[in-house]
């Protein structure tokens, strides 16, 4: 806690496109196998946006959920803060589309990039404003159309992705609550920011024929030299919350990790020697949406009745950047 108030996980929602992708469509397409698929990655099937389906439009949905779930009004929100690094245009920020479809205006509303743990660095921001005193409800949202940012022709990416969003409403706990934010870091290592890119459409190279041409707008990653970033730097996020806070790993309830690969979060789950039953999997059905992942995995896992108030929740995520990070909760 930085200030005098604690935040909270007041409410959740989330919210995914109609159609659905599996596996076997995507041996029509490239030159792969639903086995592949399947054992090396966890996934079997992934939600894809329509052609006029943007990132505001399931961050609203999901958004509607969140406010419900958390009994409040959408008047009583003070700032909106999106993770997402596909959002609806390069600017505005979806944040500002979002603030206008809720009918409200007049606060803080921004996008944050940092790639899959987009919601996690948001949600660090809106802990600090609660804290603080300055608000008391943000709505952290993280939300993805990657889809529409991916090489339907390259089989290394094209499988992995999935569109969605997740909500939360971060509110200030009352003495009474339970539930609190705990602890959060959140982390970046630039060096090797070229592993994983959407590389034309920016001041760097901006849109041109060629590259478009050369599918320059779509994202490009060299997915085994993240894979280790991935197991160890979220290993090293959650270590550091937990040592901070004098917990051992056992007294977690759950834990939520990024939904990238579930060799990964085996990998991960192994290391941190944590019960497998304690790790919230949803890949098979969603894919990797990015910032929206733990967000979406955090509704599903309340709304089936898995995680309840008072449980000890530990997530974590890394993705472009590269950039990772972690939250801990008790829920
Ligand atoms: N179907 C069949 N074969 C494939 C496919 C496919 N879809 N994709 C790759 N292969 C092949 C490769 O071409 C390669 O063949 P080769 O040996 O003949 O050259 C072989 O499989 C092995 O390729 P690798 O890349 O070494 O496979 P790996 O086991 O590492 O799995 C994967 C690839 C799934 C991408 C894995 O590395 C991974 O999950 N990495 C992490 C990526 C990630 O999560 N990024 C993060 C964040 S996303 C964000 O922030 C937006």
């Amino acid at each position: 806690m930085v200030g005098k108030y604690y935040a909270k996980i007041a409410g959740t929602g989330m919210s995914v496109p109609k159609k659905i992708m599996t596996n076997f469509d995507f041996e029509k397409i490239v030159n792969t196998s639903d086995e592949w698929i399947r054992t090396r990655t966890g996934m079997s099937e992934r939600h894809i946006a329509s052609e006029n389906e943007a990132a505001s439009d399931l961050a609203y949905n999901a958004a509607l959920k969140a406010i419900e779930s958390a009994n409040i009004k959408a008047r009583e929100i003070d700032m909106i803060i999106v993770g997402t690094i596909s959002g609806d245009h390069p600017f505005p920020s979806t944040a500002c589309i979002l603030q206008k479809r809720l009918g409200l205006k007049n606060f803080p509303a921004f996008d944050l990039s940092a790639g899959c743990p987009g919601w996690i660095y948001a949600s660090n921001v809106a802990k600090q404003y609660i804290e603080n005193g300055v608000y008391k409800n943000i709505l952290v949202i993280g939300v993805e159309i990657l889809t529409k940012i991916t090489n339907y022709q390259d089989r290394n990416t094209c499988i992995l992705f999935g569109d969605g969003a997740g909500a939360t409403i971060f509110s200030r706990a009352e003495r009474k609550d339970i539930s609190r934010v705990i602890d959060s870091e959140i982390f970046a290592d630039g060096t090797h920011y070229e592993l994983l890119i959407q590389e034309a459409g920016g001041s760097r190279m901006p849109a041109s024929k060629e590259s478009v041409k050369k599918n320059l707008h779509t994202l490009y990653m060299e997915g085994n030299k993240i894979f280790k970033f991935a197991i160890k730097s979220m290993y090293s996020a959650c270590d550091i919350v937990l040592k901070r806070n004098n917990l051992d790993v056992k007294s977690i309830d759950w834990l939520i990790t990024h939904q990238a690969n579930m060799r990964i979060i085996e990998a991960l789950g192994k290391r941190m020697k944590i019960d497998t039953d304690k790790v919230i999997v949803n890949i098979e059905k969603y894919a990797n949406t990015s910032s929206a992942t733990i967000p979406i995995a955090l509704d599903e896992a309340v709304r089936e009745g898995k995680i309840r108030r008072g449980d000890l929740v530990l997530m974590s995520s890394f993705g472009a950047g590269l950039t990772s990070g972690s939250l801990l909760i008790r829920y």
